[in-house]
C-alpha cells in the first residue's frame, strides 16, 4: 500500500490536464501520485471533496517594505497576508530602503525571510544607473527572480530613465527583467496636471501618452539588445497592440485593481486610497485588459501589492504616496471574476501558476505534476464571503476592496506538503524557502 506524508483526496483538480476529481499523495515536499489512490495511507488526509485543488498560487509582485518601511509592512506580516490569501510564493520587489541592489543588500533579505515567511519568496535586484556591472552576477544569486527597472519613478528613489543606461542594462543582463514603464520625462515636464486635493487628477498627470511612450522606447531598446522583458501592471489600451507585435521577448502582467477598478468610481468612492502607479483609468481601458486577458496576450496577473498606512495614504492629493495593498485579495477578487464569467478558472490558473512558471523559468513549480512541489490553493468557489478589515494581516490594515462581496474563497494553502493556511488561520512554522530558478541552477545558496 503506497504510504505518503499527504493525501488530498477528491478535490477538482485543476492542471494541465484540465479538471477532473483526483487524489494527490505528497512525499518529501513533492507530489508523488495524481490520480484515483483509494489504497494510500498518509500521515495526513485532507479532504478536499467540493473544493477545487489549484497549484500553489505564485504573486509575482509584491512590495513587503522590509528593511527600512516595516511601519507600512514587513515580510513576516507581508507572508501571513499572502498565505490567507492563497498564494503559496511571492516575488518581493527592490524599492525597500536601502534598494536591493548589491549582493548585501540580497543576502540580507533571505536572511530575514528565513524562518519569518510561510510562503516560499524570491527577491528582486533593483537596476541603478551605479550597479549595471554588477547586474549579471546579481540577477545569477539564489532567491533571485531578476532585475527590476523603474523607468518612472514612484515608492522610493530607484530610477533608470535615459535610453543610455536602459540599454546598458538590457545589454549586461542574460535573464528576463521586469520593468515599471512610466516616461520619466514627461511625469516630471507635467508636475503641474496635479490638482492639490484632486487624485481624480493622477490619471492625467501619469496619462495614457506617459506609457505609452516608455513601452514604445522599451520595447525598441530590448529589441536591439535582443533580451527578453517583462512589462508590469500595465494599464493602458493603448499599450496593447505594441505588446502584441513583440510576443517574442516580452511578457506582460497586469493587476486585479486595473480589472477591477475604473477612474470613474475608484476617486470617487476611495479618493487618494485608489491612487496608484500606473494609475487606475478610465473604463475603456479596463475593457481592453480584459480583452487581452481573454486573448492570451497577458502572461500573469501580479497583486503589486503597495501598502502604506491609513494615515499616509490619507494625506491630501499629491503629499498621498502610491499603491495599494493586494496580495491576501488577489484570489478573492480573480474568483469572483471568474464565477461572473469573466475568465475560466482553467485561465485564472494560467495566470497565477503556470504564467510566472513559464515567464520566470520557476523550477519545479506552477504546475501539478509527479516531482513538481507540493503547493496547492484550494478553493471554494462556491463560498461567499465580504472582504474584512478582520480578516486582513497586513500591517497597512486596510484593502480598497473592503465592504465587497465576492463568490470564491481560498480554504488552504499548501507550500512544498505543509499546511501553512486552513480556514482563515495561519499554521504551523514560517518555514518558506528561496524559489528555484531553471536558470540560476547552479548557484549556490
Ligand atoms: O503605486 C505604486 N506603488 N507603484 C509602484 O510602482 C510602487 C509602489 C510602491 O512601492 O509603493
Amino acid at each position: 500500500m503506497a504510504q505518503y506524508d499527504l493525501l488530498l483526496k477528491g478535490g477538482t483538480v485543476v492542471s494541465h490536464a484540465g479538471m477532473a476529481s483526483a487524489d494527490i499523495g505528497v512525499l518529501n515536499g513533492r507530489i508523488a501520485a495524481i490520480g484515483d489512490l483509494p489504497e494510500a495511507a498518509a500521515e495526513t488526509v485532507i479532504d478536499c471533496r467540493g473544493l477545487h485543488v489549484l497549484p500553489g498560487v505564485i504573486d509575482t509582485q509584491v512590495h513587503f517594505r522590509e528593511p527600512g518601511h516595516e511601519h507600512k509592512e514587513d515580510l513576516a506580516t507581508g507572508s501571513r497576508a499572502a498565505v490567507l490569501g492563497g498564494v503559496t510564493a511571492v516575488f518581493e520587489m527592490p524599492n525597500t530602503a536601502p534598494p536591493t541592489t548589491t549582493e548585501d543588500a540580497v543576502r540580507d533579505k533571505i536572511a530575514r525571510a528565513t524562518g519569518r515567511m510561510y510562503c516560499d519568496f524570491a527577491f528582486y535586484v533593483g537596476a541603478s544607473a551605479e550597479n549595471v556591472m554588477d547586474l549579471p552576477r546579481l540577477e545569477r544569486l539564489p532567491g533571485v527572480a531578476g532585475v527590476k527597472v523603474f523607468m518612472g519613478s514612484s515608492t522610493g528613489s530607484l530610477l533608470v530613465d535615459d535610453d543610455e543606461t536602459l540599454l546598458r542594462v538590457l545589454s549586461v543582463i542574460q535573464r528576463r527583467a521586469a520593468f515599471h514603464s512610466e516616461d520619466e520625462a514627461r511625469l516630471k515636464a507635467r508636475l503641474n496636471v496635479r490638482i492639490p486635493g484632486e487624485p481624480a487628477s493622477h490619471p492625467q498627470w501619469r496619462d495614457v501618452q506617459t506609457a505609452l511612450t516608455s513601452t514604445k522606447r522599451l520595447l525598441t531598446l530590448a529589441c536591439k539588445a535582443g533580451k527578453r522583458i517583462h512589462v508590469l501592471h500595465v494599464s493602458t489600451a493603448e499599450e496593447l497592440p505594441l505588446l502584441a507585435l513583440a510576443r517574442d521577448f516580452a511578457t506582460v502582467e497586469v493587476t486585479p485593481q486595473h480589472l477591477t477598478l475604473t477612474a470613474e468610481e475608484a476617486y470617487a468612492e476611495l479618493g487618494t486610497f485608489a491612487q496608484m502607479n500606473p494609475p487606475i483609468r478610465e473604463g475603456r481601458h479596463r475593457k481592453a485588459l480584459w480583452r487581452a486577458v481573454n486573448s492570451g496576450l497577458v502572461d500573469v496577473i501580479g497583486s503589486d501589492h503597495a501598502p502604506h498606512t491609513k494615515d499616509e495614504k490619507a494625506r491630501p492629493y499629491p503629499e498621498s504616496p502610491s499603491g495599494m495593498p493586494g496580495v491576501q485579495t488577489l484570489l478573492p477578487i480573480m474568483l469572483d471574476h471568474v464565477n461572473a464569467g469573466r475568465l475560466t478558472l482553467l485561465r485564472l490558473v494560467d495566470l497565477v501558476c503556470e504564467g510566472p512558471h513559464r515567464v520566470f523559468q520557476i523550477a519545479g513549480k506552477g504546475r501539478i505534476a509527479e516531482g513538481y512541489d507540493a503547493d496547492f490553493t484550494i478553493v471554494d468557489l462556491k463560498a461567499e464571503r465580504v472582504i474584512e478589515e478582520s480578516w486582513l494581516a497586513s500591517k497597512c490594515g486596510w484593502s480598497p476592496f473592503l465592504g465587497r462581496r465576492v463568490r470564491g474563497w481560498p480554504v488552504g494553502t499548501i507550500v512544498r506538503g505543509r499546511r501553512v493556511m486552513w480556514e482563515g488561520e495561519v499554521i504551523g512554522d514560517p518555514e518558506g524557502a528561496p524559489v528555484r530558478f531553471m536558470e540560476t541552477l547552479n548557484a549556490a545558496a
